[in-house]
């Protein structure tokens, strides 16, 4: 019995010593050491033994198990160890690669220029009027009647003016000056507010015009409100978003809504006041209307110019946005071309 079992070692033993993988040494295990394996078989022989070659042959097996238990798992561990290894340098991460590109949005020219010419108004008091206060697709009554645009006016024209299919009267509005009335018709003086928003006109469209556009209208109505004023808030406008050193010029102009009337131009920026294709040779380019409220426009919505008067002024956005950012033809900001766009 006893020569069966160094038998049965030295073989397990050989086994254990050709194991190539954790699997090899699991079969090893089944083959000698489980309840069906051959250690086992030997054990249910022992009660045929006297008690003192019991105590012998016995504890000689349980010493063999224990080698060969011993001798499998420090192979286990060496092939466990090895495997741990090899899966960590799989998985090994390499900081030096380069890191993934995730392309993001942008918010476009027109509406960071809103954004910026919005917060300076802010900065000096005014308010925005929510956009859906004042529509794009709009009466006559408001985008000309009540702001004292003759029934004659050019600016009514179809050729300046789209008028819609839903009504005779119904335009896509050709300025925010409409604005206007919708705040003061809602609310008395003190006004002091901006309105952001899309107009529309039928232009032929060249580098300097499109067909839509964007505005900021602006209104200050109060008691003792002078010509002044408005030259005071447009030259700080000015100053901030140009900063100092851009030279401009107020002009007197007309607007059937305003008494006097002035427009704003800025140096352009393409020529630095030379005269170019830009500015059609004169070295300005102009970025806003403005004006003291005409009496009867304040008359209409029910306010007294005896006791109020305030100014107005409409400027246009894309002019802001391309004196700013140097950019010489208008279409660029409609045509989406990421090209253009990715710069801002
Ligand atoms: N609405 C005028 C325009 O479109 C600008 C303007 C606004 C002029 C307010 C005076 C007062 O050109």
């Amino acid at each position: 019995m006893k020569e069966q079992l160094e038998k049965i070692y030295s073989n397990a033993a050989n086994d254990i010593s050709k194991a190539a993988s954790i699997n090899d040494l699991e079969q090893i295990k089944a083959k000698y050491l489980s309840r069906k394996g051959e250690f086992n078989e030997i054990k249910k022989n022992l009660k045929n033994l006297s008690n003192e070659d019991k105590r012998i042959i016995g504890s000689l097996a349980n010493e063999i198990t224990e080698k060969l238990e011993a001798s499998i798992k420090e192979k286990h561990d060496v092939f466990y160890q090895a495997e741990l290894n090899k899966k960590l340098q799989q998985e090994r991460i390499d900081v030096t690669l380069p890191g993934k590109f995730i392309p993001r949005g942008k918010v476009h020219p027109i509406t960071s220029t809103t954004n910026e010419i919005v917060a300076i108004f802010q900065s000096l008091g005014f308010s925005v009027v929510e956009s859906d206060k004042s529509p794009e697709v709009e009466t006559e009554y408001f985008n000309f009647d009540m702001l004292n645009i003759p029934k004659d006016h050019p600016a009514r024209d179809v050729q300046d003016t789209f008028y819609t299919t839903i009504a005779q009267n119904v335009v896509l509005r050709s300025q925010t000056s409409g604005a206007q009335i919708h705040v003061m018709e809602e609310q008395k003086p003190p006004i002091r507010v901006i309105s952001p928003g899309r107009v529309y006109r039928n232009e032929n469209i060249n580098a300097r015009k499109n067909n839509f556009f964007h505005q900021i209208e602006g209104l200050y109505v109060d008691k003792n409100i002078t010509f002044g004023d408005l030259k005071g808030v447009l030259n700080e406008f000015i100053r901030i978003y140009f900063g100092s050193s851009r030279p401009t010029r107020f002009r007197s102009s007309f607007f059937p809504f305003t008494e006097p009337s002035a427009e704003v131009d800025v140096q352009c920026i393409m020529c630095g006041g030379k005269g170019c294709k830009t500015c059609s040779g004169t070295g300005w380019l102009e970025i806003l209307g403005a004006g003291m409220v005409d009496p009867n426009v304040l008359n209409g919505v029910g306010i007294d110019p005896e006791v109020y008067s305030g100014f107005a002024f409409g400027m246009g956005i894309e002019r802001l946005a391309m004196l700013k950012y140097a950019i010489d033809d208008i279409r660029l900001f409609f045509n989406d071309d990421l090209r253009f766009l990715k710069q801002f």
